[in-house]
């Protein structure tokens, strides 16, 4: 079976970490930070939850690249989180050295794994992992699509008073102010949503969860979100592992998909053990592709200024 890194065994590492675990997806999860003791002591506190809650998975915590070795997928997250006021963006040049550093130590212990990206800004983070490690850009992709469309779908669900269940719907472009919402591809039970919201509403939900990150950050004060970003991190994972093709939204290398070429954006993806097997072209009208591309390109003048310092 599978073995499955995880970087970072802060709030949204070591809750990704018993995800994975409980989802019964890898045989071993190792979980390794920069801090002493902090992976070993959750990595124990997991394991002693494995035969209430079911699952055999092992999982390692450590300080030592070399306990990651030979790992199918490893999954991002080191790096500072925000605080009150902070945009994702102020996050850059903190977290690049980070993430910098630490995917130099995964590509050299784990060359053939897939990379899935979660530090902020994600983007940006997702495309510097991909220059570091060398991989092929397939191999590299960044999680955010599956956090957004999850909250998306819930703030729907919770409007119209139905089960969240019952409530599908995407955000594609960044992860961040051009995050691009497409309510004419959003359903409730089989029914379009234009139909079920005002104009009005659907821009208040959209606008909520642009700022969904933001409103949680309000309340903790210190820290962000973690336990909606560890399950999606996690079912990346799993689709992953399983080599199941299932469709998540996914901060992917574009190659001419939706008119947008060699940037790392949100777009529908198929996920395999290749990694993004491939890119799902929805049909966008002229308002969601111009703004699909708006998003492409305030991201490529970001990788373009974290180039310049690489
Ligand atoms: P946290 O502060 O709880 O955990 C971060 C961990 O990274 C800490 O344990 C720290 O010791 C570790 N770390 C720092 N430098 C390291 C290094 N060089 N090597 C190994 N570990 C290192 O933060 P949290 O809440 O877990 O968030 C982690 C990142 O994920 C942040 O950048 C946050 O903004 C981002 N995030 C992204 C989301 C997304 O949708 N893409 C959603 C939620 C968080
Ligand atoms: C979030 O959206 C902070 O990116 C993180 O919660």
């Amino acid at each position: 079976m599978a073995k499955v890194t995880v970087v970072g065994a802060g709030n949204v590492g070591s809750n990704t970490a018993r995800r994975i675990a409980e989802r019964g997806i890898a045989d071993t999860v190792v979980m390794i930070d920069i801090v002493e003791g902090l992976p070993q002591g959750l990595a124990l506190d997991i394991n002693q939850s494995s035969p209430t809650e079911g699952f055999d998975t092992f999982v390692v915590g450590t300080n030592d690249y070399a306990d990651t070795a030979d790992s199918d997928v490893v999954v991002i997250t080191a790096g500072k989180p925000r605080t009150p006021g902070m945009s994702r963006m102020d996050l850059l040049a903190d977290n690049a050295k980070i993430v910098g550093g630490v995917t130099e130590q995964v590509a050299k212990y784990s060359p053939e794994a897939i990379l899935i990206v979660v530090s902020n800004p994600l983007d940006e983070m997702t495309y510097l992992a991909a220059v570091k490690s060398g991989f092929s850009k397939e191999k590299v992709m960044g999680m955010a699509g599956v956090l957004d469309s999850s909250r998306l779908r819930f703030f729907i669900a919770e409007k119209l008073g139905v089960s969240p269940l019952k409530v599908d719907a995407m955000t594609l472009g960044s992860h961040g102010d051009q995050m691009v919402a497409l309510p004419r591809h959003a359903t409730v039970d089989g029914k379009p949503l234009p139909d079920l919201l005002s104009a009005s509403d659907l821009e208040e939900l959209f606008d909520r969860t642009k700022n969904a990150g933001a409103e949680i950050v309000g309340y903790l004060k210190k820290g962000s979100a973690f336990y909606a970003p560890s399950s999606s991190s996690a079912s990346m994972v799993e689709s992953i592992l399983k080599d199941s093709g299932d469709i998540h939204p996914t901060c992917a290398w574009t190659t001419g998909e939706y008119g947008v070429s060699d940037v790392y954006l949100g777009v529908p993806a198929k996920l395999s053990r290749k990694g993004v097997q491939e890119i799902v072209e929805l049909s966008l009208n002229d308002d969601e592709t111009a703004k699909l591309v708006e998003a492409a390109e305030a991201i490529r003048a970001k990788c373009q200024e974290l180039d310049s310092v690489l």
